[in-house]
C-alpha cells in the first residue's frame, strides 16, 4: 500500500512494525539528513538510529537519473543487509523524488521519503508567489512538476535549482562558512516581485541540507518570507507508522556510517557529536560513474 502525504512526505506502508525499540535508518547523500534525524529523534528518542551518508557519491544533485537509481539501490541493499532497519527515512529530496518506487519494489522495509513541501507552501502563501529551492536534480524531476500541478495550481511557483548550496551547507557544518555574497547570490532567484506589487512570501527548503543554512538565509533575505522545512512532518509520519515513544525512554545512540570517508575534521566531528552521532564508521562504496 502507498499513501501520499500532505506535508512534504511520502510514505509507504509495507510491514508496519510495533517493536518497542525499532531501528531507524536515516539516509542522505551527505549531512543534510541530520536536519531530519533531529526531528525524528525528538519524537522517538528511544529508537536505535543509523545515520547513513553516501558521501562517496555526494552531491546527488549532479547525477543523472539512471545513475542515481542504481546507486541508491546498491547502497540501500548493503545498508539494509547490515543494519536490518525496521524503517528507512530517505532524508534526501533528490533521491526521494526519483528512487522511492524502485526502493519499494525491491525491499520489504517501509520507506518514508522527504519530498518538496509544495502542499503546505500553497496553503501558507498569501501572495500566491511560492519558491521551491532545491538541487538541480529535484527541480528537474517530473515528480516535482506533478506535485506542483496537483497542489499549487493556483500559485505562481518559481523553481530555483542551486548546484552549490548543499556543499555550502556541509562547509557551514564543518565550521567553514561560505561568504555572505556567495549565499546571497545562490538564493537571489527565490525572491520575485510582480508588476502589481506582490512578492514571494513562501520558500520551500526542498533539500535537507538547506535548513543547516536557515539562519543565514533569514539574515540575507531581501524581505522576510516563511521558510518551509518538511522535517517536522516527516517525524509525525514516522510516529504514525511505528507508533509513539514509550513513556519512559532513555535516549539511544546513533551510529554514523559513510560510504566514502568518516569526517576527520574536529569541527565536523563535534557538530555530529552535538547531534548525537558520536560513533562513526565507514562502509566503503566508491561511486563508479557510468
Ligand atoms: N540532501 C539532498 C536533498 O535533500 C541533496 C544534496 C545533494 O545534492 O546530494 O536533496
Amino acid at each position: 500500500m502507498r499513501i501520499d502525504l500532505m506535508a512534504g512526505a511520502s510514505l509507504s506502508v509495507g510491514m508496519p512494525t510495533t517493536s518497542a525499540e525499532p531501528t531507524i535508518l536515516v539516509f542522505d547523500s551527505g549531512l543534510g539528513g541530520l536536519t531530519v534525524l533531529e526531528e525524528v529523534r525528538r519524537v522517538r528518542p528511544d529508537a536505535r538510529y543509523v545515520y547513513a551518508a553516501d558521501d562517496a557519491a555526494f552531491p546527488y544533485g549532479r547525477l543523472d537519473e539512471a545513475t542515481l537509481v542504481d546507486r541508491v539501490l546498491a547502497v540501500m541493499a548493503r545498508l539494509i543487509d547490515l543494519h536490518r532497519p525496521d524503517l528507512v527515512v530517505i532524508a534526501c529530496n533528490t533521491a526521494s523524488t526519483l528512487v522511492l518506487p524502485a526502493l519499494r519494489q525491491r525491499f520489504r522495509t517501509p520507506f518514508v521519503g522527504v519530498v518538496p513541501p509544495i502542499k503546505p507552501a500553497a496553503e501558507t502563501t498569501r501572495s500566491g508567489l511560492v519558491t521551491l529551492l532545491a538541487t538541480p536534480g529535484t527541480v528537474a524531476r517530473s515528480y516535482t512538476r506533478d506535485l506542483i500541478a496537483t497542489y499549487a495550481r493556483t500559485c505562481r511557483v518559481t523553481l530555483v535549482g542551486a548546484p552549490e548550496l548543499a556543499g555550502y551547507a556541509e562547509a557551514e557544518l564543518a565550521g567553514e562558512p561560505v561568504p555572505d555574497a556567495a549565499l546571497s547570490a545562490a538564493i537571489a532567484g527565490c525572491f520575485v516581485t510582480t508588476e502589481d506589487g506582490r512578492r514571494t512570501d513562501v520558500v520551500c527548503l526542498a533539500c535537507t541540507h538547506y535548513p543547516l543554512l536557515r539562519a543565514r538565509f533569514e539574515a540575507l533575505a531581501p524581505w522576510p518570507v516563511t521558510w518551509i522545512d518538511p522535517a517536522p512532518a516527516i517525524a509525525r509520519r514516522v510516529v504514525q507508522l511505528i507508533g509513539p515513544a514509550p513513556r519512559t525512554v532513555s535516549e539511544s545512540a546513533c551510529l554514523g556510517t559513510f560510504t566514502g570517508r568518516a569526517p576527520a575534521r574536529e569541527a565536523l566531528r563535534s557538530a555530529l557529536a552535538a547531534r548525537g552521532v558520536a560513533e562513526l564508521g565507514v562502509e566503503a562504496m566508491p561511486l563508479a560513474l557510468q
